[in-house]
């Protein structure tokens, strides 16, 4: 039984990291399989709160090696940066680290490139990206002649690589104001990056034979899905997604382990809907309700500190997503926002053009002009966070459970009522 997935259902920041540092105990190696900095995943033990991009959140846990696969858009500067801020914390990294040759590497021009198109569109056509280089990255990749990974990095033709793809950015991104402190002179981005090489050297290595080896010796492994489902690249609400392939249907191509060997998968929501930056989100609430979900469910950026955009849980969206990412089961998440609402909704169906639907469309003009078609039930009005055993839990709060679970069409198997670790009811 060598392969389990947490993978986000909705719109990212579904608290996966949280539920990959509960499980971490039970497998060998955890591995992120794509994303890069625009990823925030944060694990609360006791007083001590740590936001994680690139490294898995397995991290935490001594013993446990974590895998940076080949699917990963990496950024040699904030890696190091995490590295260093872990270190100081007293976690070891030496040895429960690898980092894939064939992850490609962030450049300071795919930030740039980043921040120049996303501020280009027409108003409210802006994806409203984290600003990190994620697209620009993920487009030289597929592309192919302008990309360098990790492995090019101890390469002796690394520096005329350097040379020739800032010539040909330097004449493709003709006016784009760079606001970047090295500029892009050769010579510096060619020391830096040689500089972070060094550093990285220790955790360089082939992490898909490393993976292949560990499935033929039986190896318990977890993967680390990062954004949620909706924002996937090909399946996700396009072209208002990130770009890579978030849902599950990501984890073979970016860790190198065949499908065939993933004999879990567990998909992550929230008991409401957050989504950050542009794009349709029929059960967005613009009222205090939704206010008072941001404020209660500290729903602002991990990585870029923009309030999120809050709703109610859409079953509509999870039930395509949960099927699209092949669940087994899910993991509710952040049921201690709703506590003291006097009532909750649930979206179970859309109205598009006066008719009913309940598939979730593929084209994102249907999902604008999605009306969602809402059940309402009491709240519970009572505290959560204490409860350790779903028995414990409001009549009110366990019937809002059961409904997701027959909507979604899939098992509850956790639920989290609060931050902290052993804020979780397992049964
Ligand atoms: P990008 O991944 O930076 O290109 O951003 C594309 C879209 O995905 C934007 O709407 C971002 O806000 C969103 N996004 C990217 N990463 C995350 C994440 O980790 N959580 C939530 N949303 C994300």
């Amino acid at each position: 039984m060598p392969g389990t997935c947490v993978i986000g259902l909705q719109w990212g920041d579904e608290a996966k990291g949280k539920l990959v540092d509960l499980l971490t105990s039970q497998f060998e190696i955890v591995v992120r399989y794509q994303g890069g900095a625009n990823a925030g995943h944060t694990v609360v033990i006791g007083d001590q709160t740590y936001k994680l991009h690139h490294i898995p959140s397995g991290i935490l846990n001594p013993g446990v090696i974590n895998v940076v696969g080949t699917g990963v858009v990496a950024n040699p500067a904030t890696l190091l940066k995490e590295i260093d801020s872990l270190l100081q914390r007293g976690i070891q990294i030496q040895g429960n680290l690898l980092l894939s040759d064939r992850a490609h590497i962030v450049f300071p021009w795919h930030i740039a490139e980043d921040r120049a198109m996303d501020s280009s569109t027409a108003d409210g056509e802006n994806i409203g990206t984290t600003h990190r280089g994620i697209g620009p990255c993920y487009g030289d990749k597929v592309g192919r002649s302008h990309a360098i990974r990790l492995g090019d990095l101890y390469r002796p033709d690394f520096r005329q690589k350097i040379e020739r793809v800032i010539t040909i950015k330097q004449e493709l991104l003709a006016g784009v104001d760079w606001s970047l402190p090295n500029d892009l002179d050769p010579q510096t981005i060619h020391a830096e990056f040689s500089g972070y090489a060094e550093r990285l050297r220790p955790y360089v290595c082939d992490t898909t034979s490393y993976l292949l080896d560990a499935v033929e010796a039986q190896r318990k492994i977890l993967f680390e899905g990062a954004q949620g489902s909706l924002l996937d690249v090909d399946h996700g609400t396009y072209p208002f997604v990130t770009s890579s392939n978030s849902s599950g249907l990501g984890v073979a191509a970016g860790s190198g382990v065949p499908g065939r060997w993933i004999t879990k998968v567990i998909g992550v929501a929230k008991a409401y809907t957050t989504r950050v930056g542009g794009g349709p989100f029929p059960t967005e609430l613009s009222d205090a309700t939704g206010q008072r979900i941001r404020e209660l469910g500290k729903e602002y950026g991990t990585t870029t500190g923009r309030p999120r955009r809050c709703g109610w849980f859409d079953a509509v969206a999870v039930r395509y997503t949960a099927r699209l990412s092949g669940i087994d089961t899910i993991s509710l998440m952040m049921m201690d926002v709703l506590s003291h609402l006097p009532e909750v909704k649930i979206c179970t169906s859309y109205e598009i053009n006066g008719e009913r639907v309940n598939r979730f469309p593929s084209h994102v003009d249907d999902l604008r002009a999605a009306q969602p078609v809402y059940e309402t039930m009491p709240g519970w009005q009572q505290d959560v966070s204490k409860a350790r055993r779903r028995a414990e839990l409001p009549d009110g709060a366990r019937r809002y459970l059961d409904r997701i679970a027959e909507l979604v069409g899939r098992p509850i198997e956790f639920v989290s009522v609060g931050p902290d670790r052993d804020q979780t009811i397992l049964d």
